[in-house]
């Protein structure tokens, strides 16, 4: 039976009580899946990237939604009630990062190192706070895509992935494309993590799964360098059987950044797909990725 279907997987009812699974389809989307394309065989390399690394995640006693790999192109995990909320976890400044921090922009492209990482809250729904109406409300990004999207281009006051600012007992979002010190926000919300959650979440989720994973690829080294994991986005949601907030979805070559030798020209994530490299470039990226992923999972010796 379905429960949902996203822009990129099914989800069905697994084989026992409050279990999932999740099924990966040959898509890839990118800019707010403005744009679409099917990509033979994608999903499998796709699964097989996210199997090694919740499997690396759990050994590594982070709390996830993963159970098994359950077929070439399906995950079993846990079933969970999802928060709506995208959490990233940066090493380099880059990407819209960029975009609320130029200062960090640098003379010849290199980019800024965090010593400490960085971590941001996204919120999944978007904003509309049109010009001609003065109430900014929240609506899932399929709805804001049909109504405020055409032709790659959205309606001027529609903002997807909005970023949450913690104010006290109030989040607020802002553009996630500006200077949050240097705009208003958008409009504000109650909560949906209270401050123990959200700092269990960030100290016992995030960070651990950027340190787990930017350790593995390290290990990885090419004829590049080893691989830098240069910024990680992923979800969590309560887990139904325990109501534990636990790591959940997927985390494959969609979900980050990674550059031989620290090399952004030598990227092998989907950001290929999102400058419209040729998909068959494409492809062979994220099967190796699959391949080097193996790797993970591999006891050290
Ligand atoms: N363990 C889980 N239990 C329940 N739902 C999940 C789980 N993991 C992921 N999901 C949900 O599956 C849906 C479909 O995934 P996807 O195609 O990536 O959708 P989206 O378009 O939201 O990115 C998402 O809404 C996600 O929240
Ligand atoms: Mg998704």
């Amino acid at each position: 039976m379905i429960i949902t279907k996203g822009k990129t997987k099914v989800i069905k009812l697994g084989p026992t009580e409050g279990t999932v699974l999740l099924e990966t389809e040959d898509v890839l989307t990118g800019g707010d899946a403005a744009k679409q394309e099917t990509i033979t065989g994608i999903g499998v390399h796709k699964t097989t990237q996210a199997a090694n690394v919740f499997s690396l995640l759990n050994k590594r006693g982070i709390p996830t939604a993963f159970i098994e790999r359950a077929s070439a192109n399906a995950l079993l995990c846990h079933q969970c009630e999802m928060l709506p909320l995208e959490l990233v976890i940066r090493r380099y400044a880059w990407g819209s990062y960029l975009l609320r921090h130029p200062d960090l922009k640098k003379e010849g492209g290199s980019p800024h190192r965090f010593d400490d990482l960085v971590w941001e809250i996204f919120h999944k729904q978007s904003v509309v706070s049109l010009p001609i109406s003065d109430i900014p409300y929240q609506i899932d990004e399929g709805e804001a895509r049909e109504r405020f999207l055409s032709n790659g281009i959205w309606q001027e006051g529609v903002y997807t992935d909005p970023y949450i600012l913690i104010e006290g007992n109030r989040w607020l979002l802002y553009s996630p494309k500006k200077e949050v010190s240097k705009t208003e926000s958008l409009m504000s919300i109650e909560p949906l993590l209270s401050p123990d959650e959200i700092d269990e979440v960030i100290n016992s989720i995030m960070l651990p799964t950027f340190l787990a994973l930017e350790d593995a690829w390290l290990n990885i080294i090419t004829s590049h360098g080893p691989v830098a994991l240069v910024d990680l986005k992923v979800e969590v949601g309560r887990r139904l059987s325990d109501n534990k907030i636990v790591l959940a979805d997927v985390i494959d070559n969609d979900s980050w950044r990674i550059w031989p030798g620290a090399d952004p020209s030598k990227q092998l994530d989907k950001q290929c797909f999102r400058e419209g490299h040729p998909l068959s470039q494409v492809a062979e990226k994220y099967a190796l990725v699959a391949e080097l992923t193996e790797r993970f999972v591999l006891d050290k010796g």
